[in-house]
């Protein structure tokens, strides 16, 4: 029976008549579970070549998806946590080299070979800098050296600004069958203090162009929470979206941390504060209301379509026990039972290519629970979990022992259990992440106890 005095706030979220701005103090980043092992480097090698080479090459039935990073920017945004490198022609003319090679050696290993993918991303970073013609030689190799499903998902990631016509018809030649700007927010001031390029009417006309077209779903990325980014400038915001006719957007919560260079812009005074995580409950709050008003398809709790055409598969995708090849410096994916990461900085990066090695910087063995792990991420994120998603999983245990946990959380107002489902109230679907990485903790703690890792 799990003991819940065992476990603070964090877990349990604290008594408030106002869950949605108050069950927790803040969202919690996801962080990795107990009993997760790091391989050491001189075993990484091995590992690798078991799960990829002829003996660990089998299909598993799990979906796949393949991930390339594309690590350099313009500019760097004030509020991003991303940045990697500042782009140059000639850098990133060197590391399109180097990711064509990698590319060739991922997709020539037998895992690779011995199922399809589902999902193609490419994200940064900024992947629509590279030139018209890289994308398309990009898109090209993707589709001529990885097995994908028939109705394979590929995305190009990056924003608007230079994304000409060019760029955009040379990457549907090369392949790429969708779209993804980060936008932020479309009102001028909050961009100008936020470093994005282009004035308001500038992003405006190009994704009502692009999304006019229909060659391809166009989806968006705002941001809520920005310096400057007032109830009513998000209303805006979110009206904006309407009026462009992109196919599908995600409302992300503004997390600043590690060397974002906001933080020390707003303690310097030059940019006023970004918004408390209880306004950001709100404006979440205003954009679920606004989505519901305007009948939008709800993808996942910060994932909306307009129509059918979007499916916004790598990101739901992602979050399952989907397998994901990471290619490119700084991408990191899991297979085999195995998550890992690659080098971030480019010279590790191009040096590892040159050799004709792998570019793992830490690779560490899954939880004996990943599965169960995975399935609370992929739930919460779609604002429900289904008890038979865990018997299929033979881990019913798993699930019923969570249950104090979800009655704690059906009296703070966070979500409503059903004799099936757990399902998220506007206020749990807020706080879908930190309800996730509650469970993984809660159970990561007590493997032991419950006999079934
Ligand atoms: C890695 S960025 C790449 C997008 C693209 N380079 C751009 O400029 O929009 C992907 C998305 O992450 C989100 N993001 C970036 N920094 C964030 C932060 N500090 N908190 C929450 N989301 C953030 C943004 O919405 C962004 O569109
Ligand atoms: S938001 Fe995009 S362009 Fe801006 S720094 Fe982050 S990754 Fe680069």
């Amino acid at each position: 029976m799990l003991d819940l005095s065992l476990f603070d706030q964090h877990v349990i979220g604290q008594d408030t008549e106002d869950p949605l701005r108050f069950a927790f103090t803040a969202k919690r980043g996801a962080h990795s579970a107990g009993g997760v092992r790091p391989v050491a480097p001189p075993q990484q090698g091995t590992v690798w070549q078991n799960i990829t080479q002829e003996s660990g090459a089998t299909a598993s039935s799990r979906q796949r998806c393949l991930y390339i990073h594309i690590p350099f920017c313009r500019v760097r945004c004030t509020f991003c946590n991303f940045f990697q490198n500042a782009a140059s022609r000639q850098l990133v003319d060197r590391y399109f080299a180097a990711l064509v090679s990698e590319i060739k050696l991922k997709a020539a290993l037998p895992w690779t070979q011995a199922g399809e993918f589902h999902a193609v991303y490419v994200g940064g970073g900024t992947p629509t800098d590279l030139s018209a013609d890289q994308i398309q030689q990009l898109g090209e190799l993707i589709r001529s050296h990885f097995p994908l499903t028939g109705d394979c998902e590929i995305t190009l990631e990056g924003r608007i600004n230079r994304f000409s016509d060019e760029t955009f018809y040379k990457a549907l030649a090369g392949g790429f069958n969708r779209f993804s700007f980060g936008v932020q927010s479309f009102n001028t001031q909050v961009r100008r203090a936020a470093k994005r390029l282009d004035e308001r009417e500038t992003v405006l006309e190009r994704l009502t162009d692009l999304s006019s077209t229909q060659l391809a779903p166009i989806v968006i990325d705002l941001l809520y929470g920005l310096p400057h980014q007032t109830l009513d400038i998000f209303e805006q915001d979110l009206q904006d979206y309407m009026a462009t006719g992109a196919h599908g957007i995600d409302l992300y919560q503004l997390m600043v941390g590690g060397d974002a260079p906001m933080l020390n812009l707003v303690e310097k005074g030059r940019l006023p504060a970004p918004a408390t995580t209880p306004d950001k409950a709100s404006m979440f709050a205003l954009g679920v209301e606004f989505f519901d008003k305007h009948h939008l398809k709800t993808l996942s709790v910060n994932h909306w379509a307009r129509d059918n055409r979007e499916r916004s598969q790598y990101n739901s995708l992602a979050k399952t026990y989907a397998e994901v090849l990471p290619i490119g410096c700084g991408a990191g994916g899991n297979l085999g039972g195995y998550t890992l990461m690659q080098h971030r900085q480019l010279d590790k990066y191009m040096e590892a290519m040159e050799a004709k090695q792998m570019p793992i910087a830490m690779m560490f063995s899954q939880h004996p629970l990943e599965p169960m792990f995975a399935t609370l991420k992929s739930g919460f994120d779609a604002g429900v979990l289904r008890r038979s998603d865990y018997q299929t999983l033979g881990l019913e245990d798993a699930f019923e022992y969570l249950t104090p946990l979800f009655e704690r959380w059906q009296n703070l107002g966070l979500v409503t259990i059903e004799p099936d489902y757990i399902v998220a109230t506007l206020a749990g679907r807020f706080w879908s992440v930190t309800l996730a990485q509650a469970c993984i903790e809660v159970l990561s703690h007590q493997t032991e106890k419950l006999k079934i890792a």
